[in-house]
């Protein structure tokens, strides 16, 4: 492949296997779905990433924790948990890459030997405190004090657990040599960190001096061995960032398919990231790059953090919620769309079930399901299921189609910059507006005057060529339910398949055929049910089988 056509690639964190993935994760790993599917309905070639970070210390304890060896606790993590999850959120990755694997440890073994042979690696002394739920050196300013049980110790300021005093004698990096160069690229390119606040934080803290980094550790073995000293095993972080780039063939050889794969691939368009992990990003990343001679990745995002009573959800703080357990009640459609539109992609964010509820009813349930049901029923009622042909279009449609035409790219340049909650509120606009237009031209009224019949048509056209659209909008972020709406609309018959339908093209007016045999399938978005111990998880209602949208029935049908 030419440098033309080089994949988007995208890539979310490789996770620590310690334990189960909980909605943080789970929030990571949809936003890169989204954003993917969004690219690839574009028509764009398109590599997404995610795995799984199986070396280190944390993990070494939680596997002997249990008794098992940590090779064992990975595999029944990734085959039990984590890939699994993926699932369940509805991820479309293209590939998913282990640490432990060997298409990994024998290219970062490769790297780190070319580093140490063009003398960016040297022997050396270190003492610090060392957050083994990090896997990191802690810098004074990284520590608070301990209080309570812990007074006198000093914590990571991330995890609020102690630190402990690590003294080894490791091959240590010279990062320190890369500050100004970090500098210069981010200058030029103000772009590749974001969001702002992620881009100032690393300006500030390359600013404050860089110390080398220890890249290796000499007092467990769970690791990649050192290639020219295998009493040393490589340190967890820089193992792990390797995985972007060993995961598309980093270091293969002229000629061969890993060689074609990274060219085609490589830089990463972006990592999305939490911002926990933003310096290894935005700092150790591309300075182990730069060291290499390989391009910078073009973008580092900095997401926020789910909250628990205002404190990060964790893993070791044991405040995860397993998405299953939202999933089970909401559906995966209503779990990717609900994180994206009410968290600003790089803020933080809490969860409650009341939100999201809320939500749920009134903007997919009520906004979004209801719309489509009635649509449906409305052409199965009044024109035997088949989709008339518009006939002469009045102010109030063309406002419609209007409205479409500008919401389109604004959809698409705020989903392109990574504003997922910018793109669905446009998108959410339109939809109201839909809902709107249908209360105003009040079809049912239209239906009952045979001299309508030309307007009602326009109507009818109208609704359901909006729905088209949303279908095609809200597609990568809710494919079932989008899916669903496709089939309802009779749509796969004229226009093939909705994930072959160019986003950008979403907004061209007329796209449906007229004659289109239109059905009234399961409602998208079954209605929430009153849950009984309040507060907990509601439970979904059986979908309605009466065949009758519950608000198809207006004041005016029923007087007449
Ligand atoms: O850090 N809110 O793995 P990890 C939002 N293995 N996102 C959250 C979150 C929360 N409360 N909790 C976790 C590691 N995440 C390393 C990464 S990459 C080369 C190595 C998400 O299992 C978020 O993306 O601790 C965060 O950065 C990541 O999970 C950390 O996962
Ligand atoms: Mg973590």
């Amino acid at each position: 492949m030419s440098e033309q056509t080089k994949a988007f690639y995208v890539t979310t964190p490789i996770y620590y296997v310690n334990d189960a993935p909980h909605i943080g994760h789970a929030y990571t790993t949809a936003a890169g779905d989204v954003l993917t599917r969004w690219h690839r309905q574009r028509g764009e070639d398109v590599w997404f990433l995610t795995g799984t970070d199986e070396h280190g210390e944390k993990v070494l304890r939680t596997a002997q924790a249990n008794g098992v060896e940590p090779q064992q606790w990975a595999d029944r993590l990734v085959e039990q948990a984590w890939l699994p999850v993926l699932e369940t959120i509805d991820a479309a990755n293209d590939d998913f890459i282990r640490t432990t694997e060997l298409r990994h440890t024998e290219r970062v073994q490769q790297f780190l030997q070319g580093l140490k042979d063009s003398g960016e690696i040297y022997e050396g002394d270190y003492e610090g405190p060392y957050c083994v739920h990090c896997e990191e050196f802690k810098l004074p300013g990284d520590l608070i004090e301990g209080e309570g049980d812990q007074a006198g110790q000093l914590l990571c300021k991330i995890h609020g657990r102690p630190v402990e005093i690590v003294s080894e004698t490791n091959w240590f990096f010279r990062l320190s040599t890369y500050a100004d160069a970090l500098l210069a690229h981010y200058e030029a390119n103000p772009s590749a960190v974001q969001p702002q606040s992620a881009y100032n934080e690393v300006i500030a803290f390359i600013r404050g001096g860089l110390q080398d980094l220890s890249i290796s550790r000499s007092s467990f073995d769970w690791g990649i061995p050192v290639p020219w000293d295998p009493s040393q095993v490589v340190y967890v972080w820089f193992d792990a960032l390797l995985n972007y780039a060993t995961a598309v063939g980093l270091g293969d050889g002229p000629g061969t398919p890993g060689a074609a794969k990274f060219a085609a691939t490589w830089p990463a368009d972006v990592h999305l990231v939490g911002k926990d992990i933003l310096r290894f990003h935005a700092v150790i990343w591309p300075a182990m790059l730069m060291a290499s001679g390989l391009p910078l990745p073009r973008k580092v995002f900095a997401h926020g953090w789910l909250l628990v009573g205002g404190e990060k959800m964790s893993k070791s703080k044991l405040t995860g919620i397993a998405p299953s357990q939202i999933i089970d009640h909401f559906g995966s459609d209503a779990f990717r769309y609900y994180f994206l539109r009410a968290i600003v992609f790089g803020s933080d964010g809490s969860f409650s079930w009341e939100d999201m509820s809320a939500r749920y009813t009134s903007e997919l349930a009520n906004g979004l399901g209801n719309l489509a049901s009635r649509a449906a029923a409305m052409v199965v009622r009044y024109r035997s299921g088949l989709l008339p042909a518009p006939s002469a279009y009045l102010e109030a449609d063309l406002d419609l189609q209007r409205l479409l035409a500008t919401t389109v790219p604004l959809v698409d340049e705020a989903v392109l910059s990574l504003d997922f909650a910018g793109g669905l509120s446009a998108v959410k606009a339109y939809v109201d507006a839909v809902n709107g237009y249908v209360t105003e031209q009040a079809p049912w009224v239209l239906a009952k005057e045979p001299e309508n019949e030309a307007r009602l048509s326009t109507v009818l056209y109208t609704i359901c060529e909006s729905l088209r659209a949303i279908a095609v909008l809200y597609h990568p972020v809710m494919p079932k339910a989008t899916t669903s709406l496709w089939d309802q609309l009779g749509a796969a018959a004229g226009l093939g398949e909705l994930s072959a339908q160019p986003v950008q093209e979403a907004g061209q007016w007329g796209q449906l055929t007229p004659g289109a045999v239109v059905t009234k399938g399961e409602a998208l978005f079954p209605r929430l049910e009153e849950s009984r111990d309040h507060g907990q998880s509601p439970r979904l209602e059986e979908s309605r089988d009466d065949g009758q949208s519950p608000r198809l029935e207006e004041p005016e049908e029923q007087s007449a």
